[in-house]
């Protein structure tokens, strides 16, 4: 939702803002600007409406000379107003004398603007941000300091905010501040950069500090000062980034997507290495260690998420009630926080995010929390908010995730989930034998992944047959259920095909009246004690002219008589399926969505991280 770069240093801040809001796109990519000082000081705004690349080419083909060695740049997520140039940000004062660029949400404008108006503010957009930049400009007329106006001004906001200004009287100043949207300050070698994720500053310097709520910063070219919510100068540790810009080059393929797809057997490896006890046929998860008496008396978990997150925690339930017999409830995070849930002692909860920024779920970890409950975190961006406000938890280690549509987060998370599940069932009746075989094969993953993929091409001849589809039904039933979940949520993201995940024996309580001969049904026909049940279903299709694709066992020669398409996929054990099964799934939506030339890494209306209710 949105993103920040804002730089001062020695050089020239235009191509390194742009570069950096570039890599930030998938927050947001509605519209974009950026804010800077002319050689007379005065601040200057430029923002265009539409992807990044018409403010590059704004600024490439009628202001090329465009020169200031501090700024500050925005890429949006539209929240309140249209996406058009004038809502777009960097936001002015009255008199043009600030720019102020912001990521989160003003949640009490209306009555704020109310007071403005009364104070006789004319406003010029339909932003909630506007609202605090006249705060700012009223308290700065009031105080005759800027300082002090920007911390009475977000005294009275109530809401999130990430935010930077640049003003014509501190021409070689920015300032920051930030509640609730991730900012961090990255340092350079005499420069320095704010930014919504590292992955805008990482080409300049790994030395970060990540700025906590209720933070002001202030930079300038000599250095910077950071003042805590008590108004008290503060330095907090600089924390070293131990990845490079290697790390989220799309290299020789197509999209993110589809590189980050391909990435699943290194990612998924990441996520359980280190983490096999395999002397004790066991788990050993780091981050929860000191918390294994918690775990080995749970009662009750609850595993809360959004999106693709929320399957992964599906996925998990299945995983855990299976191997550790531990009742688990699976929540949406945004259901969560507002329903006043019921969590009994002995209730331990796993909040669940690739980003770790996701609103609902902080929010409901929030709620967690204020019932008592220990809460653990299970993400991916290593020091963000969820990450940094949970009990313990466990990391993912998927890498940067830039498609907007998760791919290697979801096979990272599963695995996390899988390793939880024999943690907890080894703490409990699983045998070192069970544990030993849960191991062993988790090592397989991989490579067995690679053996899927190996199909990219026919699965890209098979999509093509779904993608002149309008709907599309996705089936399977136990574990697989969450993974038909998924590939639905790829397919609708992407493609903007309307698609659903049924329990396959659901069907005939009603989807079955969508089927004829123009319905696909995507069916996870996995070799277990379902399968017979599973074919039955699919009968039921036939019987109704729908065509089915299936996703079926190596060997399987059964579905071939059934089904119009069969790929084959490796067997693995029933709880590690997942892993295997949402593969072809995600390279169907992949394929449809690129065969029909959408854009793929930045579907229309979405953001990457949901930093808003
Ligand atoms: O960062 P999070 O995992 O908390 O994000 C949750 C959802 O917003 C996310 O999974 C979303 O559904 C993805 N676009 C799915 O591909």
């Amino acid at each position: 939702m949105c993103g920040i770069v804002a730089y001062v240093g020695r050089k020239n801040s235009v191509p390194i803002m742009l570069e950096g809001l570039k890599r930030l796109e998938y927050r947001g990519y509605d519209s974009s600007g950026l804010a800077l000082f002319d050689e007379d000081n005065n601040v200057k705004i430029y923002k265009k409406e539409g992807k990044l690349i018409e403010l590059e080419k704004f600024v490439s083909n009628t202001n090329k000379d465009l020169f200031s060695t501090i700024g500050i740049s925005h890429t949006r997520w539209a929240t309140h107003g249209v996406v058009n140039e004038a809502n777009a940000h960097p936001i002015s004062d009255p008199d043009g004398t600030m720019a102020l660029v912001h990521n989160g949400i003003i949640e009490n404008y209306k009555d704020l603007k109310q007071n403005l108006l009364n104070k006789g503010y004319k406003f010029k957009t339909d932003t909630d941000t506007e609202v605090l930049v006249f705060l700012v400009h009223y308290y700065y007329q009031v105080e005759k300091c800027l300082t002090k106006a920007v911390q009475l001004a977000l005294k009275v906001v109530e809401g999130t905010y990430g935010i930077a200004i640049i003003h014509r009287d501190f021409p070689g100043q920015i300032i920051s501040a930030k509640k609730g949207s991730t900012l961090i300050l990255a340092i350079g070698d005499n420069e320095f950069f704010i930014t919504s994720d590292i992955n805008a500053t990482i080409k300049h310097t790994k030395r970060v500090i990540y700025l906590e709520d209720g933070d002001m910063v202030k930079i300038n070219h000599e250095g910077y000062e950071i003042f805590n919510s008590d108004n008290l100068s503060i330095n907090p540790e600089i924390s070293e980034i131990d990845w490079d810009i290697s790390a989220i080059d799309k290299g020789d393929f197509k999209h993110y997507m589809l590189k980050e797809i391909f990435e699943q057997p290194i990612s998924v490896g990441n996520a359980f290495r280190g983490r096999l006890a395999d002397e004790l046929n066991t788990v050993r998860l780091g981050g929860l260690s000191a918390s294994y008496s918690d775990l080995r008396n749970v009662k009750r978990i609850q595993i809360i998420g959004c999106g693709t997150s929320w399957h992964a925690a599906l996925t998990g339930k299945y995983m855990i009630e299976s191997l550790a017999r531990i009742p688990v409830e699976v929540e949406y995070a945004s259901e969560y926080r507002y329903r006043n849930p019921i969590v009994p002692d002995d209730t331990l909860v796993f909040v669940i995010s690739q980003s770790g920024e996701t609103a609902d779920t902080l929010a409901a970890l929030k709620e967690a929390r204020a019932k008592g409950a220990k809460v653990f975190g299970i993400t991916n961006v290593v020091g963000s908010t969820i990450a940094r406000e949970t009990d313990g938890g466990v990391y993912i280690h998927a890498g940067s995730e830039i498609g907007v549509a998760s791919t290697k987060a979801f096979t990272s998370q599963v695995t996390v989930l899988a390793l939880l599940a024999i943690l907890l069932g080894r703490m409990r009746h699983m045998s070192p034998n069970d544990g030993l075989i849960y191991l062993e094969e988790l090592k397989l993953i991989p490579e067995k992944i690679e053996m899927i993929l190996a199909q990219n091409e026919q699965i890209r001849e098979i999509s093509k047959s779904i993608a002149n589809c309008t709907n599309a039904l996705y089936l399977g039933r136990g574990i697989d259920y969450p993974v038909a979940l998924e590939g639905a949520l790829k397919l609708k993201e992407i493609s903007y095909i309307h698609a659903e995940g049924y329990p396959a024996a659901e069907m005939k309580h009603g989807p079955i009246a969508l089927i004829d001969e123009n319905m696909p049904v995507i069916a996870l026909a996995s070799k277990d004690f379902l399968y017979d049940k599973l074919v039955s279903n699919l009968q039921e299709v036939i019987a109704r002219k729908g065509r089915i694709f299936a996703v079926a066992n190596e060997g399987d020669e059964l579905i071939a008589t059934i089904a119009n398409e069969v790929i084959y996929i490796p067997e693995t054990l029933p709880s590690l399926r997942p892993l295997l099964n949402v593969i072809p799934l995600q390279l169907i939506a992949y394929h449809v969505a690129d065969l029909k030339q959408l854009d793929v890494d930045q579907p229309r209306n979405l953001a990457k991280s949901v930093t808003v209710e």
